[in-house]
């Protein structure tokens, strides 16, 4: 693959007062940046699940940001307390699964840094794009898919001894 060409999917979930605000106003200024990010807004960066980003890997991610507001001015004060220790142990967590940890980025932007919106998004872009794309999740999604067998009322055992 021509590493040159081909262009990372990132997915970024950005909280609704800060980081939501602040792409809002790079888009306003005209600030230039990557277009590979698709923005999914959250009302904080707490609500943020870690199944939410294993979900975006899942689904072709090769990337994931996520980004609120900078530490004491959530809107629901302690939530991007919450989703830093979150992070931290997430970000561990992919480390041990082999998992490169840039794959995952985080970041603090208020509603005033556009400048820095378009920073953040041109930096994991290009991290992003150095890495290459993200197969390995996919790959061991499908190795550990268990395949239930198809259940059917006649080969049903309590059914048998009912009859
Ligand atoms: Fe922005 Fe909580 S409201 S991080």
């Amino acid at each position: 693959m021509d590493k040159e060409k081909w262009e990372p999917k990132i997915a970024a979930f950005v909280c609704n007062w800060c980081t939501y605000t602040g792409a809002d106003l790079a888009g306003t200024s005209r600030i230039k940046y990557p277009s590979n990010t698709k923005l999914i807004r959250v009302m904080c960066s707490g609500s943020v699940d870690p199944v939410f980003i294993l979900k975006a890997f899942e689904r072709g991610a090769d990337g994931v940001l996520v980004s609120g507001c900078h530490p004491n001015d959530c809107h629901y004060n302690a939530g991007n307390f919450h989703a830093r220790r979150r992070w931290d142990f997430f970000h561990k967590l992919l480390d041990f699964i082999g998992i490169e940890k840039e794959r995952l980025q985080f970041s603090w932007i208020s509603a005033s840094e556009g400048k820095k919106f378009a920073d953040v998004i041109s930096k994991i872009t290009k991290d992003i794009k150095s890495l290459g794309p993200f197969k390995a999740y996919k790959q061991m999604n499908s190795e550990f898919t268990v395949n239930f067998p198809e259940y059917n009322e006649s080969s049903n055992s309590i059914n048998k001894e009912l009859q």
